[in-house]
């Protein structure tokens, strides 16, 4: 079947995995990302497949009405896949505002483009998709819990029947209600109403997945990992907020790719669909994971950089511990992640380090002067 679909933000660092499979899975579809090219977008991410005849490219900002609307009329598109957003909660506690616009404003200017356009057709709706991807930090924090005489991380059982380790006994279920912290989160948690309300307004053909912290190849070397395999690289210090004890689920974002390509085209509208790996890690344990793995590889004795380790102040509303139960998606749609966290760490530490300079020209030049500033007294 031809498909014209847009992935919004496919320069970033999933939309490139999504866009790279899609194109490489797909050729009767045309494929178009859309991207800002903000601080975080980079067309370096898709060289591989830039020259596929069903690839386009189209530098667009998502809160440009008219220009998405003409877009969607002339490649008659039947299908959005929407990452595009301004993704990283420390930027977001210094500069609220445009979190706001890019992902309210822009997430709601897509769904009101995409509105007109489709209704003007005559076969209106059917066929149609608009695919919204979220976060798990719009449920909140969840406690750390320490079931008597068991010292975390324990086994426990997901809905699914899985056993799998975990700091705590709950977990964020499609049901659970959104409670967002950080000025990020809160824009993603509004992004995400609109969407489902353009459902339950107008009818549109809508699906939203909530997806835990993704880790792999051509992230941004502002979050935890890549920044950390970057300044370890370089004998720089690692910030470590608070005391390292904050909780976060982990998951390959090749896998992320997959589900959505899954979700993409089985998923029921209308529904939720929450993305994990069941694999919950203390800050300071991945932490030291990375430490050994970027040892190992480049050669230098174990621990060696052990001591770059530096315990700075605690970010700003900091979640203490996030974990997905993405049991609904296994049972429904048959998808589970393809590796192991061993694994999934080991190819992307060897990834960033066969990748230097890749990681050299997002840190130097203007990059550098941002990032500077964003890290200026940490
Ligand atoms: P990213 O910051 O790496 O990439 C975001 C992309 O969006 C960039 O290419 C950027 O240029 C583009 N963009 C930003 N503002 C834009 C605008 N106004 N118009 C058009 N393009 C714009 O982000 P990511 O980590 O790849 O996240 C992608 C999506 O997945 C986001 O919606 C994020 O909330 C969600 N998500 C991320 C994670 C994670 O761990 N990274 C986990 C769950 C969900
Ligand atoms: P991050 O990668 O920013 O993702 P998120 O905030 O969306 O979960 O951070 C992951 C965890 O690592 C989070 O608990 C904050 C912590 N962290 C540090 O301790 N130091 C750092 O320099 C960064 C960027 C994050």
């Amino acid at each position: 079947m031809k498909r014209n679909i847009v992935i919004t933000g496919g320069a970033g660092f999933i939309g490139s995995h999504v866009v790279r499979l899609f194109v490489n899975k797909y050729p009767d579809y045309k494929i178009i990302n859309l991207d800002k090219l903000t601080y975080a977008g980079n067309l370096a991410n898709l060289k591989d497949i830039e020259d596929k005849p069903n690839y386009k490219f189209v530098k667009m900002d998502i809160c440009d009405f008219d220009a998405f609307y003409k877009l969607m009329q002339e490649e008659q598109i039947d299908g959005i896949i929407h990452l595009a957003a301004e993704s990283h909660v420390d930027r977001s506690i210094k500069d609220p505002f445009t979190f706001a616009r890019t992902n309210v404003m822009g997430t709601l200017s897509l769904l009101q483009a995409a509105k007109l356009y489709w209704e003007s057709l005559p076969e209106k709706y059917e066929g149609k998709r608009f695919y919204h991807i979220s976060t798990d930090e719009v449920y909140g924090a969840l406690q750390m819990s320490n079931p008597e005489g068991i010292e975390p991380p324990f086994t426990t059982k997901a809905s699914s029947g899985e056993h799998h380790l975990a700091y705590g006994k709950d977990f964020f279920y499609e049901t659970t209600k959104y409670n967002p912290h950080s000025p990020y989160s809160a824009s993603k948690a509004s992004s995400d109403h609109f969407v489902r309300a353009f459902h339950d307004t107008y009818g549109m053909p809508t699906i939203v997945t909530n997806c835990s912290n993704n880790y792999g190849p051509y992230q941004f070397p502002e979050k935890l990992i890549p920044l950390f395999i970057n300044n370890i690289r370089n004998r720089k210090p690692l910030p470590v907020y608070g005391k390292g004890e904050n909780v976060r689920d982990w998951l390959y974002v090749v896998d992320h790719a997959r589900a959505i390509d899954t979700i993409f085209h089985e998923g029921t509208i209308a529904e939720t669909y929450n993305i994990g790996g069941f694999n919950e890690w203390k800050n300071i344990d991945i932490i030291k994971t990375v430490i050994n793995t970027v040892d190992r590889l480049l050669g230098r004795p174990e621990g060696a950089d052990l001591d770059l380790i530096t315990y700075v102040t605690d970010r700003l509303g900091h979640d203490a511990r996030y974990a997905i139960d993405s049991s609904k998606l296994q049972k429904e749609l048959g998808w589970e992640p393809s590796l192991q966290f061993e694994e999934g760490i080991e190819k992307t530490v060897k990834w960033y380090l066969d990748n230097e300079e890749w990681l050299d020209n997002v840190t130097s030049g203007d990059y550098q002067s941002y990032y500077e500033n964003m890290y200026k007294g940490r």
